[in-house]
């Protein structure tokens, strides 16, 4: 038997493929975002990264999948602020945000865009309240699930405007995207690394971005402040994680190499041309990373327990 000291672990980790598993299915904003980051970390790590999705209820199966998986760091989770939502929506969650995992760092914070079918009749965001407010009960919501960030922006401008939607759940909003654009469904709220594109393609409608100031890429999109809601602001961090448990010495070069991707000019470009920019180096840490987490979901349990928003 050839034991290893914790010191050869680190001199040999990797020594193959590492996966980073992705909790809502491919083309979607979560999949952008690992997608983008997973290239600069293989060339540093000097391995390929399988991107893997795992999809399905609101991205706590692909948490779950991983919270459970070998924690030799060769399987890694790339999950956003709906690691902190999901123990107050699902009381029976099968992990422990905190416990079951090891951060590795921060990645980024994406806006977000609430955008409609492209004929859609409101054509700015207090038409979308007045319209949606009138025919709740025809109006159809799309997003990936609950615990996704397009469920809880959901959840927030149902609470502004106080009034209930018609929900239609998606493995991911890529999909949701699909059905957007063809019509199949009427209004979105999502990140703008999906929805960038689109809306400047004509694909789509926007009627507000939910961060303090207009997006350079989006300058004719009015801010949700400027458009009447004010308290609605929304930034969806974002995570890489791997199982708690996992050796010091694959963290630590895990650590280096997201430090470097967060760092990389191309990657910085392609995040600046779908309204983000990713997080800068001191916030690429465990620390970082686990205090945010710690208060991100202090933060949001009263809330969603006011809205009263439990997993059925
Ligand atoms: C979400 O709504 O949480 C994500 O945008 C879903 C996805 O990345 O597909």
């Amino acid at each position: 038997i050839v034991v290893m000291s914790q010191g050869a672990f680190a001199q040999e980790y990797p020594t193959g493929p590492i996966t980073f598993v992705v909790p809502f299915t491919a083309g979607g904003p979560t999949d952008t975002v690992t997608r983008l980051i997973a290239e600069p970390m293989g060339k540093e790590l000097g391995q390929q990264i399988v991107v893997q999705n795992v999809g399905g209820a609101g991205g706590t199966l692909g948490a779950t999948q991983v919270a459970k998986a070998d924690p030799d760091g060769y399987t890694l989770l790339l999950h956003h602020i709906g690691m902190s939502t999901a123990p107050s929506l699902y009381p029976d969650l099968a992990f422990d945000p905190v416990k079951d995992f090891a951060p590795i760092g921060l990645v980024t914070s994406v806006p977000m865009t609430i955008i409609a079918r492209k004929d859609f009749p409101p054509s700015t965001l207090e038409e979308l309240i007045a319209y949606v407010k009138e025919h709740k009960d025809e109006v159809t919501y799309a997003n990936a699930g609950i615990g996704a960030a397009s469920h809880l922006c959901g959840m927030l401008f149902m609470e502004a405007i106080d009034t209930e939607l018609v929900t239609v759940p998606y493995q991911g909003t890529g999909p949701a995207m699909t059905d957007l654009i063809g019509g199949q469904v009427d209004f979105m709220c999502d990140q703008t690394t999906n929805t960038t594109g689109q809306i400047l393609g004509g694909e789509v409608k926007a009627y507000a971005v939910t961060s303090p100031d207009r997006l350079g890429n989006l300058p004719d999109v009015p801010t949700t402040a400027e458009a009447g809601l004010p308290d609605f602001q929304l930034g969806i961090w974002h995570g890489l994680y791997a199982p708690a448990g996992t050796p010091d010495g694959a963290l630590q070069k895990l650590g280096a190499a997201l430090k470097v991707a967060v760092a990389d000019p191309t990657v910085a470009g392609r995040f600046a041309e779908l309204g983000t920019a990713p997080v800068a180096a001191d916030e690429a840490t465990p620390e970082a990373l686990a205090s945010l987490l710690s208060d991100q979901i202090a933060l949001w349990k009263p809330l969603i327990d006011a809205a009263g928003a439990k997993a059925q």
